[in-house]
């Protein structure tokens, strides 16, 4: 019998962003400890309950509910790769809390361009409006922004624009999209100034798993169920291959499914874990 072919997306897994938020709530779990403060983090430090949960054994609080830390021991609140609004930071500094900034700094480059957006430019984000990093990107607007997700949806949001467009993009979002709706607003004959913020981890990633789940007879993509940019990839991977599977851990496998594949390809979203992973990848290749 041959042997089943196992293919490892390269890109799969921890991005650079993701990796220094963990990175920098684990030095500060140290700190804390020698000093007696609370951890906490503004929403769950990534899209993953299973490092999550490891992060909260630690003694890490997670708590996403801005009005919830006036009742709380004052400590250290510690922002996630995805960012937050300007005004949250006040917030918490009002509130006495220290805040320790892990925001990706991709992230923090739109936040940036955002807020020196000048008066009489509408600001579009291409993204999805309920995302965490956008409503973060929301709180740093000098302008009110428009938040678009396709074509259809930009269609219905044109009477709120002005004629000049600064158009910025959420990091995680599709980038075939992203395009699909810069040339959208340039054939309704905006002055659009294009920022394509998609980050590189995001597009290398999804470039990968494109080609792989094209060449492969069953296709794995393992992330959180609450993370965009794994969704996004299961997305771009089903279109490839229809055997396509979305996964949070080897549990939610069925080896059955790719028992008669003789190749298969992984990936995984910036969320997930390496452990996690080779788990998975080592389960395919018995
Ligand atoms: Fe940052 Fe890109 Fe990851 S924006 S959080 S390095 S996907």
């Amino acid at each position: 019998m041959t042997k089943r072919e196992v293919i490892l997306a390269e890109t799969a897994g921890f991005c650079f962003g993701v990796n220094r938020a963990v990175k920098i709530l684990n030095e500060q779990i140290e700190v804390s400890c020698e000093k007696g403060d609370r951890v906490y983090t503004l929403g769950p430090i990534i899209h993953n309950e299973e490092v999550v949960k490891a992060m909260e054994e630690k003694g890490v609080i997670t708590c996403d509910d801005l009005n919830s830390y006036k009742n709380m021991q004052k400590g250290r609140v510690i922002i996630r790769s995805h960012g937050i609004g300007e005004a949250v930071y006040k917030e918490l500094e009002e509130m006495n809390f220290s805040i320790v900034d892990a925001t990706c700094p991709f992230v923090k480059k739109i936040h940036n361009i955002v807020s020196s957006v000048d008066d009489g430019t509408s600001i579009v984000i291409v993204g999805n409006e309920n995302h965490p990093e956008v409503k973060g990107i929301i709180g740093w607007c000098s302008n009110r922004p428009v938040i678009v997700d396709s074509v259809e949806n930009a269609e219905k949001k044109l009477e709120s624009l002005e004629k000049n467009i600064v158009l910025v993009s959420q990091t995680t979002f599709n980038s075939n999209k992203f395009k699909e709706l810069v040339e959208f607003f340039r054939k309704k004959e905006y002055n659009v100034i294009v920022y394509n913020t998609i980050c590189n981890a995001t597009r290398e990633r999804q470039l990968e798993a494109k080609q792989l789940a094209a060449s492969v007879d069953v296709m794995i993509v393992i992330g959180g169920k609450h993370s965009s940019n794994t969704q996004k990839l299961y997305e771009i991977c089903k279109k490839e291959c229809q055997n396509t599977y979305y996964i949070q851990t080897l549990v939610d496998l069925d080896l059955t499914a790719i028992e008669s594949a003789k190749r298969v390809g992984i990936t995984a979203g910036a969320s997930t874990p390496n452990n996690i992973i080779k788990e998975v990848h080592d389960a395919c290749q018995n």
